[in-house]
């Protein structure tokens, strides 16, 4: 049965109109102005709401093994959060462990994942480098469309690369036209300030953003930068021009140290593409003073920062310095995992939920707040990240021809965050009593009403790998 939507105010990347839009088998089939559809076609009026191409979420951890435990949405529960929330497609990240084969760790996520109720994909963490490795990059970009490669510059001694390693990342994903997306925190720095912390028996939770300030990301995200610069020379043999140098894209970017090591380069004529999550636009370090271990629920990496650095990024997210709005989705319970590091932060395992608000989130603060536009509001929400990973058109956008993931936004409905009633798995929010400014009021996910009116309609397995290119 196909599926039409009537009189919505279809918003896009670049557009924003009054039409239909008829889906059938998956697919966007037609947009325009009071459409003859076939009997029995599924009608859903959409009056008085926006249609936005369905949220992608290029950075979620569903059931990652770390830590010492294992993040508490699987992808079935975690997806489905997403519908809920307005995201219909996520990219998650398979994580070997040092000296673990990709490619068998490629086979433990693609098995996990698939009870997705949306589409997925995935990037390549490579948390070690040798012949062997290159050779498994070679081998998951060409058969599994795996086209993005994934390094930590934190969590040294455990999944962290060095700067040799890294290196070799950069060429072996500069000869497959892979990008490369860097966690960016200067990991061994950030291991010696956490033990002369601990040393000096300063251990509660507010202690962890101590332990990696801003401007040690700042360093990192510059070094990257300027290794990719350095193996760009290298491989060229001169100084690399704009085309020639390899672009990277930094992951959950969260301060102004960050931002200007960005603006430099791009400056200098270096392509760099930003994310950041709604926590670092929304939250500041405050939240690390709550008492009775509640600011465990905010211990993730990078930390949520000093404020000022929240203005910094709303305006690079206005002026194009940030692509993508995603959430490092990586929710652990407070009773039984944050708890891990009740006498010592260094256990907390770092992360929270996010996926769910995250749509909601952004049109409240930066669209009705007006600090982005609608059209904006879409392209980092969605349509970048297709772009960037891809997945463009088939994603990220309202076009026939596109997968019916689509979602219908109520402008006049409101909304109040709480994990009381939130569909993630965690006993926490870090939006906790945030008040929303319009609500998802349906989720169409390639083709079928998923969500609607606070209904959650989702299918175990419905979701499809997606290989990119
Ligand atoms: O604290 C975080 N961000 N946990 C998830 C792993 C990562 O660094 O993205
Ligand atoms: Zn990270
Ligand atoms: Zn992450």
């Amino acid at each position: 049965m196909g599926l039409v939507i009537r009189n919505g105010t279809i918003v896009t990347a670049t557009d924003q109109y009054v039409a239909d839009v008829f889906c059938d088998a998956g697919v966007i089939k037609a947009i325009g102005k009071s459409l003859d559809v076939p009997a029995g076609t599924q009608a859903v009026d959409a009056s008085g709401q926006y249609v936005f191409p369905g949220g992608i979420d290029a950075h979620t951890h569903m059931e990652l093994p770390f830590m010492g435990t294992t993040s508490a949405d699987d992808f079935y529960t975690g997806t489905a959060a997403g519908v809920a929330g307005g995201t219909t497609t996520i990219i998650d990240f398979i994580i070997p462990n040092r000296n673990q084969s990709l490619l068998e760790a490629r086979d433990f996520w693609m098995n996990n994942a698939k009870k997705s109720v949306a589409d997925y994909g995935f990037h390549m963490a490579v948390t070690w480098f040798n012949e062997q490795v290159k050779k498994e990059m070679q081998h998951v970009f060409k058969n599994d469309g795996i086209q993005s490669f994934k390094i930590f510059m934190a969590y040294r001694g455990a999944i962290g690369v060095d700067d040799v390693e890294l290196i070799g990342v950069l060429d072996t994903a500069h000869d497959l036209g892979a990008l490369v997306t860097s966690h960016c925190e200067h990991g061994d720095a950030v291991v010696a300030l956490q033990n002369r912390l601990a040393e000096r028996g300063l251990k509660e939770p507010k202690w962890h953003p101590k332990s990696r300030p801003s401007y040690l990301e700042g360093e990192a995200t510059n070094r990257v930068i300027q290794l990719a610069r350095a193996a760009s020379d290298a491989r060229n043999g001169h100084d690399a021009t704009a085309a020639e140098t390899q672009p990277v894209y930094i992951v959950h970017l969260t301060c102004k140290e960050s931002m200007d090591a960005v603006y430099r380069a791009r400056q200098a004529g270096q392509r760099v593409l930003v994310e950041t999550c709604p926590q670092y636009l929304l939250l500041d370090d405050s939240v690390y003073e709550k008492p009775d271990f509640e600011g465990a629920a905010y211990v993730m990496s990078p930390p949520i920062r000093p404020k000022g650095h929240q203005e910094y990024l709303w305006n690079a997210l206005a002026t194009g310095g940030i692509q993508h709005v995603a959430t490092d989705h990586c929710p652990f319970r407070q009773a039984d995992q944050k708890v891990m590091g009740k006498d010592d932060f260094r256990k907390i395992p770092n992360g929270a939920a996010g996926i769910e608000n995250r749509m909601s989130l952004l049109y409240t603060y930066g669209v009705a707040k007006q600090r982005i536009t609608l059209q904006q509001f879409v392209d980092v929400t969605s349509t970048q990240a297709a772009k960037i990973f891809g997945l463009y058109p088939r994603k990220g956008a309202v076009q026939v021809g596109s997968d019916a993931d689509l979602v219908l936004y109520d402008p006049k409905g409101t909304g109040r965050i709480s994990a009381k009633t939130h569909h993630q798995k965690v006993d926490r929010n870090i939006f906790e009593g945030f008040e929303l400014t319009g609500k998802v009021a349906t989720t169409v996910v390639n083709g079928r009403v998923q969500w609607q009116d606070g209904d959650l309609r989702v299918e175990r397995g419905a979701g499809r790998y997606l290989k990119r290119c």
